[in-house]
C-alpha cells in the first residue's frame, strides 16, 4: 500500500520525506489556507520534496474553467496530479485530462456508484472520505470494501485512495482490504512507528546493554 500525506506543510513533508516511506502529497484548499503560502509556490516547493504524484485540487466548478486551471497547475511540475471534485464537470475535466495522459485524483467520493463514474472517467485515483463518512453515520470501512469488489470486478486500473483518514485502524482496515493508497496526516503517519512494547522493549534491552560495559563503536 502507496502512503500519501495530507498536507501543504513542506516542513513536514520533508521530514517525513527522509524515512523513504512516503509515495506521495494530497493538498486541498482548505489545506492550501493552512499553510498561508502561495498556491503555485507551496506546490511546486512540495513537488521538489518527493518523487511521487502530488494532488493539487481546482477550485472551478464549471469543465471549462476546470481545463483552465489544470493547465496551470500541470505545469508546476511532472508530478503535479489534478485534483477534480466528483461532480459531472469534475469527471468531464477527468476524462479529458486523463486521455491526454495527465494524472487526475476524483475527490469527495462518498458513495461507490460515484467511484464506478470515476472509473469508467479514467480517473488515476479515486479518494473516498472515510472519516468525513464516519462523521456521516456512515461506514467509510463498508464504502472501500464495496469500491474493491466494483473495481476487481471490472479490472479498473483506478486506485483507491482512502481519504479523510482519521486513526491507524482506518489505516490498518484499509490494508487489509487492498486500498492501493491511504493518505493522512502526519501524526496518523508517525503513529504508525510507535508502539508502547516497542519502547518498552528497547529501554529494558539498553539497560542490560549497559551492564555488559561494552560499545559497538570503537
Ligand atoms: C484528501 O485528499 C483530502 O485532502 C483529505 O483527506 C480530507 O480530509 P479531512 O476530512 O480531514 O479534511
Amino acid at each position: 500500500m502507496k502512503f500519501f500525506v495530507d498536507t501543504a506543510d513542506t516542513a513536514e513533508i520533508e521530514d517525513l520525506a527522509t524515512t523513504g516511506l512516503l509515495d506521495g502529497v494530497t493538498t486541498n484548499p482548505s489545506l492550501i489556507a493552512k499553510s498561508g503560502r502561495d498556491f503555485m509556490e507551496v506546490t511546486k516547493e512540495i513537488s521538489s520534496l518527493v518523487d511521487g504524484p502530488v494532488s493539487a485540487e481546482v477550485v472551478a466548478l464549471d469543465h471549462e474553467t476546470m481545463m483552465k486551471e489544470a493547465e496551470v497547475l500541470r505545469k508546476i511540475a511532472d508530478n503535479v496530479c489534478i485534483k477534480v471534485p466528483l461532480t459531472i464537470d469534475g469527471l468531464k475535466t477527468c476524462k479529458a485530462l486523463t486521455s491526454d495522459g495527465t494524472m487526475v485524483n476524483v475527490t469527495l467520493c462518498f458513495s461507490a456508484n460515484q467511484a464506478l463514474l470515476a472509473a469508467k472517467a479514467g480517473a488515476t485515483f479515486v479518494s473516498p472520505f472515510v472519516g468525513r463518512h464516519d462523521d456521516n453515520g456512515f461506514d467509510g470501512m463498508e464504502l472501500i470494501s464495496d469500491i474493491r469488489l466494483i473495481y476487481d470486478n471490472y479490472l479498473f486500473d483506478t486506485e483507491i485512495l482512502v481519504a479523510s483518514v482519521r486513526h491507524a485502524t482506518h489505516v490498518l482496515q484499509s490494508a487489509k482490504i487492498g486500498a492501493d493508497v491511504a493518505t493522512m496526516p502526519p501524526s496518523v503517519i508517525r503513529g504508525l512507528f510507535k508502539h508502547v512494547l516497542t519502547d518498552k522493549g528497547i529501554e529494558g534491552f539498553l539497560a542490560d546493554w549497559a551492564k555488559t560495559g561494552q560499545t559497538i563503536l570503537k
